[in-house]
């Protein structure tokens, strides 16, 4: 068995407009980087982060926190240190936490052997999710280790779904640089709701899922609408409905905040249209004082991969 593994970890877009807090997807074009490596010593040692600045100790680390839920449960008779490479910057709103947090139960569970499965990995990542967000939510987390669309059914128990991807579908994504962390995105967000936006929201989500599972890509236009959560956190990023009918103009099914922003996400019928309406967002984008960058990606159905050395 392997004494070292490298990985690919892959962004992803939670929330995807109408399921806030349990549908997600995972992309392929941007990702994180992990070494993770068996050690005589007991314990979880982070010995290097690059790319951001972030804490090395394990207690104040969303990897850390993970690796050390998994490895009280586990109690191996050795310990693990961990590389981090960063490119998804922390507060992007795809998924960076969760990338770093499901890469080192990943890790440690194949140097380990696979004791645990996918959804077992996930409550483990959970626990550094929620360092960071300040809630135990799994909508970046499930994409990220199972690839494609999920839905996360409930997290107590733990029950993910994994719903089919339509081979035409692209994301384009523009990410304005600014941070939003998490925790503050959620402290805006009504207790309550009322029950006719409730029916709505539901009959979007149930919509979304049947247009997936059939390859209705009109169905997913008429489903991609957040009439719950995007009112309240699109006041959080400049420029936001300019943005949307932006991209709605150059074809995409349907445009929404990526998790919680600020990065803003459209899926869109083919690449070539994915590739216009990022030109429709640079164009728009170009005219505020905000930098930002984009990109494209194919939905990534595999999820987190194994690095060849
Ligand atoms: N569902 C989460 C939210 C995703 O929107 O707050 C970000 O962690």
């Amino acid at each position: 068995m392997n004494n070292e593994i490298k990985l690919f970890c892959p962004a992803t877009v939670a929330n995807v407009a109408c399921g806030f807090d349990v549908l997600g997807f995972c992309l392929d074009s941007i990702g994180d980087e992990m070494v993770v490596r068996k050690t005589k010593e007991k314990g979880i040692c982070i010995t290097k982060i690059e790319g951001y600045d972030l804490p090395l100790e394990a207690t104040k680390n969303v990897a850390g926190v993970a690796a050390i839920a998994m490895y009280e449960h586990a109690q191996p008779d050795c310990g693990f240190e961990i590389e981090i490479y960063k490119n998804i910057k922390p507060g992007s709103g795809i998924g960076s936490s969760a990338a770093s947090a499901v890469g080192i139960v990943f890790g440690i569970n194949e140097l380990l052997g696979r004791p645990y499965n996918k959804t077992q990995l996930t409550y483990f990542a959970m626990k550094g999710e929620a360092l960071a967000s300040k809630s135990e939510h799994a909508d970046n987390l499930a994409p990220a280790l199972f690839g494609g669309f999920t839905l996360v059914k409930s997290t107590l128990p733990l029950d993910i779904l994994e719903i089919p991807t339509p081979k035409e579908l692209f994301a384009t994504l523009i990410h304005p640089q600014i941070e939003i962390k998490t925790s503050e995105a959620r402290e805006i967000l009504p207790k309550e709701v009322s029950l006719k936006n409730a029916t709505t929201q539901w009959a979007n989500v149930g919509s979304l899922i049947h247009a997936l599972h059939t390859n209705d890509y009109k169905l997913i236009h008429r489903s991609l609408e957040d009439i719950i959560v995007e009112p309240y956190r699109k006041q959080l990023i400049p420029h936001f409905d300019d943005l949307k009918f932006a991209a709605m103009q150059a074809g995409a099914l349907g445009c929404a905040i990526s998790g919680s922003g600020p990065s803003i996400f459209a899926l869109s019928k083919g690449k070539d249209i994915a590739k216009r309406v990022e030109k429709a967002m640079k164009s728009m984008y170009s005219k505020t004082d905000i930098a930002y960058n984009t990109f494209v990606s194919t939905i990534n159905t595999k999820g987190i991969n194994i690095i060849n050395p």
